[in-house]
């Protein structure tokens, strides 16, 4: 019957039952999620989650291909961060300072966890992350770099933010020694900044307009293993066009939250 059917005027009519069934529990499960972030989280911007486990899978050949390595050993430099006492380290720090209220009670990780392991993995001297918002992406960075210091091979972290308020995470915290935090706007610190940069993070404004004022103050600093990254590369197309005009590689990974109504963000990562 259902075949007969199938072949007349009728079968969207008959098919509408089952897809209206699909709908009401897609919005069950959306709305069940929404309404607790709601009333559980206290963000309001830079929504903080967890990768589903496939997707820091891909996540690591991600990371393995831009840093030339196998994805084992990137797997365990995630397992180190994933598993050790970094999230428990900054929930303390976090809820020692002022903007305590404003943080959640879990501390969630997200792509961050592909910065630390790309930071282990190639060893940069000098990091330079345009956009801090609390510090959280700082923090990992830092905490990298100090584990690459412990292992002879020492780096730094500018971190940039017009906020005054941002990085207060890593004021006076453990990861404060490898971070020269500076509040003004991106463009201008880039700037001035010293070479040579071995890995940026655009994370600040994202316009085609900033994006490129940050590239074309930055490109002259970059050493000659440079590594770029757009933390929200759904929104322009700066990078990956800088990327083919110098001859670069570009890739880029889509988020999947885990348990979170936010879909998540695109990551883009140029490299030679
Ligand atoms: C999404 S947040 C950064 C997130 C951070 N990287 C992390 O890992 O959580 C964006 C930040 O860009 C900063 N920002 C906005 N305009 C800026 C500008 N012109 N220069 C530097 N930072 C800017 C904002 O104050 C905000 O803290």
């Amino acid at each position: 019957m259902a075949r007969v059917v199938a072949r007349t005027p009728l079968a969207p009519v008959a098919a509408f039952p089952k897809r209206a069934v699909r709908v009401a529990r897609h919005l069950g499960q959306v709305g069940s999620r929404t309404f607790k972030w709601l009333f559980t989280s206290r963000e309001h911007t830079n929504y903080t989650f967890e990768l589903t486990p496939t997707n820091l899978e891909h996540l690591c050949w991600l990371i393995a291909t831009v840093a030339g390595t196998d994805v084992a050993t990137i797997r365990a430099h995630v397992d180190e961060i994933d598993g050790g006492d970094f999230r428990e380290r900054v929930r303390a720090t976090a809820h020692r300072s002022p903007r305590r209220y404003m943080w959640d009670a879990e501390v969630r990780l997200g792509s961050r966890i592909g910065w630390y392991a790309l930071v282990r993995a190639v060893k940069p001297q000098h990091v330079v992350e345009a956009g801090i918002d609390k510090g959280l992406g700082t923090a990992i960075l830092a905490e990298a770099i100090r584990v690459n210091s412990a292992e002879g091979h020492p780096g730094r972290i500018t971190a940039i933010d017009i906020n005054p308020e941002a990085g207060d995470l890593v004021v006076g915290s453990e990861w404060e020694d490898v971070v020269n935090l500076v509040h003004d706007d991106s463009v201008t610190v880039l700037q001035g900044l010293g070479g040579p940069v071995d890995l940026f993070i655009h994370d600040s404004v994202y316009t085609d307009e900033h994006e490129q004022a940050e590239l074309d103050a930055l490109l002259p600093l970059l050493s000659d293993r440079a590594v770029m990254m757009n933390a929200r590369a759904a929104t322009t197309l700066v990078l990956p066009r800088m990327a083919e005009s110098r001859g670069w590689n570009y890739l880029s990974f889509q988020e999947q939250p885990d348990g979170h109504w936010f879909t998540g963000d695109s990551v883009g990562i140029a490299w030679r």
